[in-house]
C-alpha cells in the first residue's frame, strides 16, 4: 500500500459525507437531540419521500434492507412447506430472511448479466414455489419482462431486490416498481445509506396495509445500536484520508473490534442465525440523514453512469473481461452501484491494486457472500454452475460519489498494467 497516494476504495461507506457526518454528531452531543435519537418526524419524512420518489402509495422503512426483505415476505404469506426462488449470486442476509419464515430458498442459476437466468428459472420451479425474488444485480435491471412472464404462467408473487438498483429503471419504470413488492436497502455500501436501514414500496392496497400492520408491530431500535451506527460517520470520516498512512487502518480495525461500530454482517448471521437487536423500525437519527440521501439519488446514480463510461472505454487489459461492454448495456437506466470485471485470476488483482493504493470490490466472490458463512445452513447444492463460475472470477470497481475522473483513470492504469504474472 502506498503512503503517498490517498486510498481508493470500494466498500467502506462510500456515500458518506462531512454534511452526514455532522448530523449523526449532533446526535451524539446535543443533548436536546438525544430525546429524538430513536423516535421521531424523520422516520414519517424519508417514508414520505420514498413515496413521492417512487409514485407508489406505500413505503415503509425498516432496520434493513434483510428485515424488510423479511417481512416483505412474511407479507406475501411465506411459511413452512413453500419454497422461495433465489438467484445465487447474492448475499447470505437474504438466503436468511427466507429462511427465517420457516420456508426454503431454492436457488436460481444466472446469466452473464448476474440476474436471473429465467430459462434456468422454468427448470426450479415445482408446486411448492410461493415468492420469486427478482434481485437487479449492481444496479442492472434484471430481464423483467420474460421473468415475469414465467411468474405470471405459474403464479407467483414477486419481491423486487432492488439493494443494489434503487434509481435503475426498466422500459422507463422504476426497478422496485414491478413486482407486487421492491426491497430497498440503505445500507452503508449501497446507492444511498444512513449506515443501516431498507424500505418496502408498493402501490397494492391490501399489500401495503398488511405491511403497515406488520411495522407497526416492530420493536423501537436498541439505542446501543443506534450509537454505534452515528459513531460510524466520525469515525470513516475522520479514517478515510489517513487510511494510506495506517493510523486511518488502525483507528478503523479497532472501532470494529471494540465494538465501537457496527458489523455489516454479524457472526451469527454468517452462521445461519437470527441477531439479538434485529428486526427492529428505523431510528429517526438515521432516517434524518437518508432524508438528504433520497434527495440525491438521480444525482449520485448519474456520477456513477458517468464514471461507469469511463471503465467501458478504457480499460483495455486482454486479461479482463467487461461483462458491461460485451452486452452493452444503457448506462442512464443502470444505478451502476459498483462495475463488474471478469478475470481468471482475480485475486490476484484485488493485491496488485491494493499494492498501489486502490481496494477493489470483492461482490461476490462465492454464490452465496461472503466466503466465511457456513454453506451447508443456506441450503445451496451447488447447481448453479454459471453463478459459481461468475463468482470465481468477479471483481468490481467503485462507482460513488468520491470517485473523481482522475480516480477512475487511475483505476484503469492499474487494471491496464496488470498481468496474471505480475
Ligand atoms: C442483493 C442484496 N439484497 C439484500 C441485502 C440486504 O440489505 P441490508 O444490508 O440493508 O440488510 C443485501 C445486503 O448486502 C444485498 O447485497
Amino acid at each position: 500500500m502506498s503512503i503517498f497516494k490517498k486510498t481508493i476504495f470500494t466498500g467502506f461507506s462510500p456515500n458518506l459525507t462531512g454534511r452526514d457526518t455532522a448530523r449523526a454528531l449532533s446526535y451524539l452531543l446535543l443533548p436536546w437531540r438525544w430525546a429524538r435519537i430513536s423516535s421521531g418526524r424523520y422516520v414519517v419524512l424519508a417514508e414520505k419521500k420514498l413515496r413521492e420518489y417512487f409514485s407508489v402509495r406505500h413505503a415503509y422503512t425498516f432496520d434493513s434492507g434483510r428485515s424488510a426483505l423479511y417481512y416483505g415476505l412474511k407479507t406475501l404469506g411465506a411459511g413452512e412447506g413453500d419454497e422461495i426462488l433465489v438467484e445465487a449470486y447474492t448475499c447470505v442476509v437474504v438466503v436468511n430472511a427466507i429462511k427465517f419464515t420457516g420456508a426454503k430458498p431454492i436457488f436460481v442459476d444466472i446469466g452473464d448479466n448476474f440476474n436471473i437466468d429465467p430459462a434456468n428459472l422454468e427448470n426450479k420451479i415445482t408446486a411448492k414455489s410461493k415468492i420469486l425474488i427478482i434481485q437487479h444485480t449492481f444496479g442492472l435491471p434484471a430481464k423483467l419482462q420474460e421473468i415475469l412472464a414465467i411468474a405470471k404462467r405459474h403464479n407467483l408473487k414477486i419481491i423486487e431486490d432492488c439493494a443494489h438498483s434503487l434509481g435503475s429503471r426498466y422500459q422507463g419504470e422504476l426497478t422496485g416498481t414491478f413486482g407486487h413488492i421492491g426491497m430497498l436497502s440503505f445500507g452503508s455500501d449501497k446507492i444511498i445509506s444512513c449506515v443501516r436501514g431498507g424500505a418496502l414500496i408498493t402501490d397494492n392496497q391490501e399489500i401495503g396495509l398488511k405491511i403497515k400492520e406488520l411495522k407497526n408491530q416492530l420493536p423501537e431500535p436498541s439505542l446501543i445500536k443506534t450509537i454505534q451506527h452515528l459513531l460510524h460517520y466520525p469515525i470513516f470520516y475522520i479514517s478515510k484520508p489517513i487510511y494510506n498512512l495506517f493510523i486511518g487502518k488502525i483507528i478503523l480495525i479497532l472501532a470494529k473490534k471494540l465494538n465501537i461500530i457496527n458489523k455489516i454482517i454479524y457472526k451469527q448471521e454468517k452462521a445461519g442465525e437470527l441477531v439479538k437487536f434485529y428486526p427492529a423500525s428505523l431510528a429517526n437519527a438515521l432516517a434524518n440523514i437518508l432524508c438528504y440521501q433520497i434527495d440525491e439519488i438521480d444525482r449520485l446514480n448519474s456520477h456513477r453512469q458517468n464514471i461507469s463510461e469511463i471503465y467501458t472505454k478504457e480499460i483495455n487489459n486482454q486479461e479482463i473481461n467487461l461483462p458491461w461492454r460485451n452486452n452493452p448495456i444503457d448506462f442512464k437506466n443502470c444505478a451502476c452501484l459498483r462495475y463488474p470485471i471478469l478475470l481468471k485470476n482475480p485475486n490476484q488483482l484485488l493485491s496488485y491494486a491494493k499494492k498501489q493504493g486502490a481496494m477493489l470490490g470483492d461482490w461476490y466472490n462465492v454464490p452465496i457472500a461472503p466466503a466465511d458463512i457456513n454453506f451447508k445452513k443456506t441450503g445451496y447444492l451447488n447447481d448453479c454452475p454459471k453463478a459459481e463460475f461468475l463468482a470465481s472470477r468477479s471483481i468490481n470497481l467503485p462507482t460513488d460519489r468520491h470517485i473523481k475522473l482522475s480516480d477512475a483513470k487511475r483505476i484503469v492504469k492499474i487494471i491496464n498494467s496488470f498481468s496474471g504474472s505480475n
